[in-house]
């Protein structure tokens, strides 16, 4: 898995970009119409690889390109067929790699796995999974919650919620903890296993939380490409990482949609979240271009008296409904005041019957394609029994 960053002309930009997204393995930390704002971003973002528009280098000043040739980062350049003089400015920046503009769909895609600096420690072992809806107050922190409760027991091994619902991040608060630790911790580089470990929080045995900030004023110092690694290194210690993500498109939540194996979208049946839920399924599936595998709808609240029923939703939103959550009257808001998750307090009920059986299908998935793994789990095993 690599972050990329890409700085091309407006015809080709789209195009890249959705080719970009559409693997969650790659990771767009973002783009550019010109040298200049490029090589800022990349700065601060450290990308695993620059992609460069031989295009925005014409009107480029000298600083320019001795930045580019001095840029810890790799780039690969974009040009079309001009011979020696491409050649050339490949060599002043000192480009790593040269693609043809007219043939980047074929060979963009070899060039970056030759070329791009992967992320550290990556081996790419656990799930991604995350929850999203375009409305809030549908049931994502409870799905959360819960589901990394049940994967958990389910599993035999530690999960991680990351609560990115940054402003408002409750998930703590559901299992009646006060995390000593945030997000905030891991917002200065370098990062570390040990530093990422160090930051959660064990809200449950085998239930680990990184939790929001404390306050607004901290949530404007994390940033998106900051969480790359981080979520490398939990991929690492962690079978299943589950994310508990804000409503809405901003960068935090567009860099974690594309590095997620499944994005559980939540929709509740009514009008009104039917109709946002409708627009962000087709910014993922024609923005994005995510497919099916990875975009999951969830009707939660199920069976509520809306006169809308399962049918009326996969039909309006085009896309089955993979898992349905029943109502479950008041007792996920008791649960939260209790500080107590719906699965340890009623695990008998319809809800938590309903989450564990996502969970298990889930899980059933996973079944023959994981290796047995060594390295950071082991560590990771011996650093909870110290913390405990
Ligand atoms: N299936 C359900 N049945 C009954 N109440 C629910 C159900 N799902 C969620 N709730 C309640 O709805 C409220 C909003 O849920 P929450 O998970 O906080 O939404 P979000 O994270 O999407 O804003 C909470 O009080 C929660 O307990
Ligand atoms: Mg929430």
């Amino acid at each position: 898995m690599f972050t990329v960053y890409v700085a091309v002309a407006s015809d080709l930009e789209q195009a890249i970009v959705a080719e970009i997204k559409g693997r969650p393995d790659l990771v767009l930390l973002g783009t550019a119409h010109d040298a200049f704002t490029a090589i800022r971003a990349c700065r601060q973002a450290h990308p695993g690889v620059l992609i460069l528009d031989d295009a925005l280098l014409a009107n480029a000043s000298a600083d320019a390109l001795a930045s580019l040739a001095n840029a810890p980062y790799p780039i690969i350049l974009l040009a079309g067929a001009d011979g020696p003089a491409v050649a050339k400015r490949a060599l002043t920046i000192g480009a790593q790699d040269l693609v043809d503009r007219a043939e980047w769909r074929q060979e963009l895609l070899p060039s970056l796995e030759r070329v791009a600096r992967p992320l550290a420690g990556d081996k790419r072992e656990g799930r991604v999974i995350s929850v999203f809806s375009s409305k809030g107050g549908v049931g994502k922190t409870m799905l959360s919650a819960n589901l990394a409760v049940s994967l958990a027991d389910k599993v035999h091994d530690p999960v991680v919620i990351v609560d990115l619902d940054l402003t408002f991040g409750d998930i703590a608060a559901l299992f009646g903890a006060t995390p000593k630790t945030t997000i905030r911790d891991l917002m200065t580089a370098p990062l570390t296993l040990q530093a990422v470990m160090g930051a959660l929080t064990e809200v449950l045995p085998q239930v680990f939380v990184l939790a929001a900030p404390r306050t607004p004023e901290e949530v404007e110092d994390i940033r998106a490409e900051a969480l790359v690694p981080v979520f490398q290194w939990l991929r690492q210690a962690f079978h299943y990482v589950i994310v508990d993500l804000s409503p809405g498109y901003d960068q935090i939540n567009v860099t974690t949609l594309d590095l997620s194996d499944v994005v559980l979208v939540i929709t509740t049946p009514d009008v009104v979240t039917l109709r946002a839920v409708s627009q962000s399924l087709r910014l993922f599936r024609q923005g994005f271009h995510y497919d099916e595998q990875k975009v999951r709808l969830v009707l939660n609240r199920s069976g509520s008296r809306t006169g809308i029923t399962v049918q009326d939703v996969a039909a309006t939103l085009k896309q089955p409904v993979l898992y349905e959550l029943p109502t479950e009257g008041n007792l996920p808001a008791r649960a939260a005041n209790q500080g107590v998750p719906l699965l340890r307090l009623e695990p008998e009920s319809s809800l938590a019957v309903a989450i564990g059986d996502l969970a298990s299908r889930l899980i059933q998935e996973e079944s023959g394609r994981r290796p047995k793994r060594r390295g950071p789990r082991a560590w990771f095993e011996s650093f909870t029994r110290r913390h405990r």
